[in-house]
């Protein structure tokens, strides 16, 4: 039978693992500490999210940083507040192919929703809700995330269609994210030492009421208007539709990629847009569904964007089409923006419009235009394609920090007083707002250099070597491009006979050979496949072939099994797995649990 393509670890081996990293490394799942967030007193970053409170206006998008237990806590530690977790849909055991990100330059993928069963999505979103309210109130971490962290939100993400939606998998799911007493109870005799005391803790059961709709796959109107009435109807959730950016219509998405931006070798299928939302009913759709949010008392927003579908003639990832993200969908996203600006007068909650609907952005947010981003008055911005890039989820606290020195520099306080000057700023340079002044300057101005092709056809740093278990450049690059936190490194053990400063290893269960890794790995080969692979899990160990490695423990003590024929390495691994100083990063007493 096929292996699924991760096997997350259990609360109690994550929880362990947290303790022994912090007391070991200094570190909690590879991120040190001068990359979490700590909130600047003198300026306030808070927002609210359909009427939830949250302390930054940044967090992941649903993708690769928000399906697994560790991404969202990594996420929360370098300063993520709203969480867009992963899409859930009822088709759980999709055969995704491999490699499934590529992220050279542009940002192109292949994925579309969870690649967990729908109980382990629940599993793991619950899981890092409990880890997120115990390390809130940890001790040694205050120091290095505030004695008041602030306010998070969860949101989820469904797809694609109102059967599933309304099929008892799904349902059932959102019913349990809404009061996850039951799942909560279940794992908390899970939490190990030194959090035991945690065990009895009064964790807020709702873990989220409110849901972004996933619009992609072309989901036709009358659909996405059904599935949002069912959600608030059955659900009484707050909702928001995540829009395609085929929104903006062939000719306009054309003009700005291929003729504006100079992206000529990245191709539409036309037939992308006749299946997707137009303008014309894309507006009427909104009107309706705020109104029907209105009558129902819910809230109800948009999202900009997701992915643009386009051809794959690049063919380094397997699948046609493919979805691209980054530099230049910001692009888009910020014409949609615009355009709907210009459609919908005093329709959207943003500075000078202040009208009812929430939108919410995704689209190449990055350090360099996440002030901008925000002024143009949405909240939040959540982001994907920067997080794959070297330093991963460690390029949350730099851009938080970017954006309190914009407001401060800019001379506001809060993120309301930001979007009112620049609203000002804008219409005093004679454009309709931020958004159309940041769309110039993105298109024109010295923004440009960030967003054309010129700045986005390098590739990463190369070295013409072929990579091998042991030795490497040790860029440490493989650690942080990772969204699941599956590669850790080790110091090499002193008269080992190897060279590097660091050996590094891969945690198999979390690994779904997404591709990530080997595309910035600066040697010849995927890191993934060829650095030693260690498991936890006896069933996925025996299920799997190629090198790997099993860890088990016996009376306290490390005990490795092979895989295929790699015993000869067996020696060489224990040397650096058993008598490094600092030890692999789990806790040899929360195995198999
Ligand atoms: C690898 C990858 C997987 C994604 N998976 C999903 C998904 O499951 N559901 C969804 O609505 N959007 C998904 N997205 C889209 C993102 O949520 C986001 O809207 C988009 O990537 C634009 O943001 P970015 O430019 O910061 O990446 C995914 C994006 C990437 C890069
Ligand atoms: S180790 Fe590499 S291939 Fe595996 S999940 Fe992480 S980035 Fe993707
Ligand atoms: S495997 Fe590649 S990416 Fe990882 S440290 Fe070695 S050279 Fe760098």
């Amino acid at each position: 039978m096929q292996q699924p393509p991760l096997t997350p670890f259990s609360l109690n081996l994550l929880l362990g693992r947290i303790a022994h990293e912090w007391e070991t490394r200094r570190r909690i799942f590879d991120l040190p500490p001068a990359r979490f967030w700590a909130a600047d007193p003198s300026v306030d970053l808070s927002m609210e999210f359909m009427g939830r409170p949250a302390a930054t206006p940044l967090g992941p998008a649903a993708g690769p940083h928000s399906q697994m237990a560790q991404n969202l806590v990594l996420g929360w530690l370098a300063g993520a507040r709203l969480f867009e977790l992963k899409t859930v849909q009822i088709l759980d055991d999709l055969d995704i192919e491999r490699p499934c990100i590529d992220m050279q330059n542009v940002g192109f993928n292949i994925e579309w929703s969870q690649e967990l069963l729908v109980a382990e999505s629940l599993e793991e979103y619950v899981k890092a809700w409990m880890m997120i309210e115990i390390l809130r109130d940890w001790d040694p971490i205050k120091p290095h995330i505030g004695e008041e962290p602030g306010p998070h939100v969860f949101d989820m993400s469904v797809g694609y269609d109102l059967a599933g939606i309304q099929s008892e998998k799904v349902a059932g799911f959102i019913d349990s994210m809404m009061d996850a007493t039951a799942v909560i109870d279940r794992l908390r005799p899970l939490i190990p030492e030194p959090f035991a005391a945690y065990r009895d803790h009064k964790f807020p059961t709702n873990v989220a009421d409110s849901i972004t709709v996933s619009t992609f796959h072309g989901c036709p109107p009358d659909e996405i208007e059904a599935i949002v009435k069912h959600l608030m109807d059955r659900h009484g959730v707050d909702v928001i539709v995540k829009l395609n950016p085929t929104l903006l219509g062939f000719p306009r998405v054309i003009q700005l990629l291929q003729q504006d931006l100079g992206y000529r070798d990245i191709w539409l299928d036309p037939l992308s847009f006749v299946d997707d939302l137009d303008i014309t009913r894309g507006v009427e759709l909104i009107g309706d569904l705020s109104r029907y949010a209105a009558k129902s008392g819910r809230r109800f927003g948009v999202k900009l964007t997701n992915t643009m579908v386009v051809h794959n003639d690049k063919k380094f990832l397997p699948a046609d089409p493919m979805y691209m993200s980054g530099p230049p969908l910001h692009v888009l996203a910020t014409a949609l923006l615009d355009e709907l600006l210009i459609t919908m007068p005093g329709a959207f909650a943003v500075a000078g419009h202040d009208g009812p609907i929430q939108v919410s952005f995704s689209a190449g947010v990055t350090k360099e235009n996440v002030g901008e981003t925000i002024a143009m008055g949405v909240t939040p911005a959540t982001l994907s394609s920067d997080l794959l890039r070297p330093g991963g989820y460690g390029r949350l606290e730099p851009m938080l920090r970017q954006l309190e020195r914009d407001l401060q520099e800019g001379g506001a306080r809060t993120l309301r007083e930001w979007h009112e000057l620049q609203w000002d700023e804008a219409k005093a340079a004679g454009y309709r707002g931020p958004a159309e002044a940041h769309l110039q300057a993105t298109l024109d101005g010295d923004a440009r250099a960030n967003y054309d092709i010129a700045a986005n056809e390098g590739v990463p740093r190369a070295v013409d070597h072929d990579l091998q278990m042991w030795d490497c450049v040790a860029c440490n690059l493989c650690v942080t491009v990772c969204p699941n936190d599956a590669f850790f490194r080790l110091p090499t053990p002193v008269d080992s006979g190897l060279s590097a400063r660091q050996q590094y290893i891969v945690l198999a269960e979390l690994c779904n050979e997404c591709g990530n890794c080997m595309v910035f790995c600066p040697e010849n080969g995927d890191p993934a496949k060829i650095k030693a692979k260690i498991y936890v899990d006896q069933e996925r160990f025996s299920g799997g072939s190629g090198q790997g490695f099993l860890i088990t423990t016996a009376d306290g003590i490390l005990e490795l099994e092979a895989r295929d024929g790699s015993d000869g390495e067996l020696p060489r691994l224990h040397e650096i797995l058993a008598d490094a100083d600092e030890g692999i990063p789990l806790r040899l007493q929360d195995f198999g649990a």
